[in-house]
């Protein structure tokens, strides 16, 4: 949430620095801005909205400079104006920042009565006027920026700019995530590898509480006690081409189609075909003494937990608690010693997981992380680090990051169930057969794609739909609703189908949709019952099922959607491409900004 880029270069930065700022547009896209110094003097170009506002405001105003800043921000504190659009500068320093500054009251109204004159309502100004103070009174950038870190209690990445430093940045970092990258005479700061890509391979991850001074020669980087450290270079890997749509209109859809590949992709490092076997990565604990489990995530990742839950249950026989991430801390949770905590993240920087997870290891527990970034800082605080490999992420709405999870905590499942002597070699073969059989299935499901689009129109006039489902498609069914309402803009509640008669039916009418989720199986009949609830009280009803669920149920229905007959096991992962291409058709039937839907980011580094 928020991006943050920084150059210190041989030759002119603003064209690179946009450019760094499209890579990182996915953390938000409500304004734009860039800083430079040039002729003595800090420089600035500013832009409401998306990019592409920015990038004209540098066509009619072009920005000089071998040493800049960049950030394109998701407003918290402030509304996305362009005052309060960074970087925020005085006439000494410009900077940007990805996070909060929790006390930034106090410290605000401290800085007005010495006579400080705000231009914004951001938070983040005010760390802009408490390092230009000292640095007015004569301390180099770096002892401002050293006295001025203690002060600022919240999240930051920060990367300042000095007037009378033109071949200097200083970044910081505790709570967001920083990256250094090292270039041929050039040095960079940015909000992940990405950022960088097209400038250097060359990356290194600065710890919570480090800060670092560039150069064109190359970094000093300090810790939070200001002791001068290293911090090992790796080779980011990431590729510098532009991430692009391939021939599809939007990100998501392009990863929505990306499904069978990548979970085949990551099934490859999870399955031993050969020996029938579910594998996991080395670990120095021992999983078959793992009494219980905690499972904390946000938002699409923890419907991804929910449905594990089902699975560590009915599989390993392991009791599972699970949690929202933001209310994981504040509820004080019973975590016995050695108890394994799972996070799942496809980002693995969003601030409530991360937070989560450091509560759960200072309160001893093993910390298992399933994660899309491998260089994250959710993967660097792992115990047992679980990589999805689904690849860049851009559309806001997740999609392949989900099935990569599933095919990753199913793996899981399996292990821990034959590891718990809850699984014969037979039973673990069966798993594995249909796990490898999933990218077949998801395939199959894509196939349906124009039959979607084509019902979408009966969806998109609606003002509120409701998703049901029974057992792991209730999850399922929270996850169709999240997706169509974040995308399409339309109130969306996915429910347990047979707790809908203990409210939600009052609802019902010919012009509430309700999708329902009923894969043929144990809890099909009782699932269909309360789809005949909602039939006898005018509800018009999309049924997400297989063909011999259509043929049993399909008549009466608004719409049908038939997915291929799989296992149970592999159920979530197929019908989630449904679920997807509705929220997904009905979305561009709206107009929607479907890749960068309103008041969203991709990744949530704020509590
Ligand atoms: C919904 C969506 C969000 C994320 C949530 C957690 O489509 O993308 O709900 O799932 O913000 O993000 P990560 O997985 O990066 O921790």
């Amino acid at each position: 949430m928020c991006g943050i880029i920084g150059i210190v270069g041989k030759e002119e930065v603003a064209d690179r620095l946009l450019d760094g700022l499209r890579r990182l547009e996915y953390r938000g896209y409500d304004s734009a801005g860039v800083a430079s110094v040039h002729d003595g003097a800090i420089e600035r170009r500013r832009a409401e909205g998306k990019l592409a506002n920015l990038a004209k405001e540098l066509v009619a105003e072009p920005l000089p400079g071998t040493t800049g800043i960049a950030h394109t921000r998701w407003a918290t504190h402030g509304a996305p104006t362009t005052s309060n659009a960074h970087p925020h500068a005085t006439q000494e320093v410009a900077l940007v920042h990805n996070g909060i500054i929790e006390n930034f009251k106090p410290l605000r109204e401290e800085l007005i009565a010495r006579g400080r004159h705000f231009d914004s309502q951001t938070d983040t100004e005010v760390v802009a006027h408490l390092v230009s103070e000292l640095v007015e009174q004569g301390a180099s950038p770096q002892e401002a920026v050293q006295q001025v870190l203690p002060r600022l209690h919240g999240a930051f990445a920060l990367a300042i700019l000095f007037r009378r430093h033109p071949d200097l940045l200083i970044g910081a970092r505790l709570g967001s995530p920083l990256v250094v990258g090292y270039g041929e005479g050039e040095t960079y700061l940015g909000s992940d590898a990405l950022a960088l890509a097209p400038l250097t391979q060359r990356i290194a991850y600065l710890d919570e509480g480090d800060w670092v001074v560039i150069t064109r020669e190359g970094a000093q980087i300090f810790d939070r006690d200001n002791v001068p450290v290293e911090r090992p270079v790796t080779l980011s890997g990431v590729s510098g081409a532009m991430i692009d749509k391939g021939n599809h209109r939007h990100f998501m859809a392009k990863e929505i189609y990306e499904q069978p590949v990548v979970v085949a992709q990551t099934l490859r490092s999870y399955l031993r075909r050969m020996e029938n076997q579910v594998a996991l990565p080395d670990m120095d604990f021992d999983l078959a003494g793992v009494r219980r489990i905690t499972i904390v995530a946000c938002g699409t990742s923890y419907y991804a937990g929910l449905i594990a839950k089902y699975w560590f249950e009915t599989f390993a026989r392991v009791p599972v608690d699970i949690d929202v991430a933001s209310e994981f801390r504040y509820r004080d949770p019973v975590l016995e010693p050695g108890g394994l905590a799972l996070f799942i993240s496809q980002s693995g920087e969003t601030a409530d997981t991360l937070a989560a997870l450091r509560h759960a290891r200072a309160e001893r527990q093993i910390i298992a992380v399933v994660v899309n970034v491998p260089t994250s800082s959710m993967a660097r605080e792992a115990d047992l680090l679980l990589p999805t490999h689904a690849g860049p992420e851009i559309g806001v709405a997740s999609t392949k990051a989900f099935t990569c999870q599933l095919a990753v905590l199913a793996a899981l499942a399996a292990n821990l169930a034959r590891v718990k002597g809850r699984l014969s070699p037979e039973e673990e073969a069966e798993i594995v057969y249909h796990l490898s059989e999933a990218p077949a299935a998801m395939n199959d499901a894509l196939s349906h794609d124009e039959e979607i689009e084509a019902m979408a129109h009966l969806i998109a006039p609606a003002r509120d739909v409701l998703y049901l489902g029974r057992g792991q498609d209730y999850p399922m069914a929270l996850e169709g609703a999240l997706k169509l309402k974040e995308i399409s803009y339309i109130h969306a509640e996915g429910y347990a189908a047979g707790e809908m008669k203990h409210g939600p039916i009052a609802l019902i009418d010919d012009a509430v949709p309700v999708i329902v989720i009923a894969p043929s199986g144990p809890l099909f009949e009782k699932t269909v019952s309360n789809m005949q609830e909602v039939q006898a009280r005018g509800g018009k009803v999309v049924l997400i099922s297989d063909a011999e669920g259509i043929a049993a149920a399909g008549d009466g229905c608004m719409a049908t959607i038939e997915m291929p007959r799989v296992h149970p096991l592999i159920v979530p992962l197929v019908y989630a491409v449904p679920v997807q291409l509705l929220a997904y058709h009905v979305a561009v039937a709206k107009g929607t900004d479907v890749d960068q839907p309103r008041n969203l980011a991709k990744s949530v580094t704020v509590e």
